[in-house]
């Protein structure tokens, strides 16, 4: 290959994680339709359609020895009493991990692999969180105030695999009950 490589700066707020040199991806919540939990409370926050995370996509050549990156940014709310969180996905390379660092807010990543193991990581500003190979991740903010910012770093060739976790989503849902997240069973998981 003749591919010329060069270095490159972007800058990512830490106070906010958005960029001035970079266009995010968007995603709304009509952008998750039968995601969250609460069908009747996302028909009525549906016609605010609130942006509900944004992420950037610094266009690193997709192959093993690349390293894609960029910020997450979710923002806080809830539809129904669920947080305000990312779809998740698993990598096409399924076995391939990602790091994510907490620049501001607070919140969960939430984990599984196909067998149904599960695991959750408090997010708080300061922390990694190592997110192992195949394991589906998702963001989810549970401040009631501040966006969830996140830096992300996996193999560049890992690619995105949304929908084998889009039917059912995850196993395991963070709600808020007395003014606290609490981890409980998705129902859509029953039987
Ligand atoms: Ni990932």
């Amino acid at each position: 290959m003749n591919e010329v490589l060069k270095s490159f700066l972007i800058n990512f707020s830490l106070k906010d994680g958005l960029s001035p040199d970079r266009e995010s991806i968007k995603r709304q919540l009509s952008n998750m339709n039968g995601m969250y939990s609460d069908q009747k409370a996302y028909e009525q926050l549906i016609k605010e359609d609130p942006l509900i995370y944004e992420f950037y996509d610094c266009g690193i050549l997709e192959k093993e020895s690349s390293i894609a990156f960029g910020t997450s940014i979710t923002y806080p709310g809830k539809v129904g009493n669920e947080y305000f969180m990312t779809k998740g996905h698993f990598h096409n390379i399924m076995d391939t991990a990602e790091v994510y660092y907490c620049l501001s807010g607070c919140g969960y990543m939430m984990m599984e692999t196909m067998r149904g193991n599960w695991e959750t990581q408090k997010m708080t500003t300061g922390t990694a969180v190592y997110v192992p190979g195949n394991y589906a991740h998702r963001s989810i903010n549970t401040s009631d105030l501040e966006p969830l910012v996140t830096f992300f770093a996996f193999r560049g060739d890992a690619g995105h695999d949304y929908g084998k976790i889009e039917s059912k989503g995850f196993r395991k849902l963070i709600v808020e009950k007395d003014g606290q997240p609490e981890i409980i069973d998705n129902p859509k998981w029953e039987n």
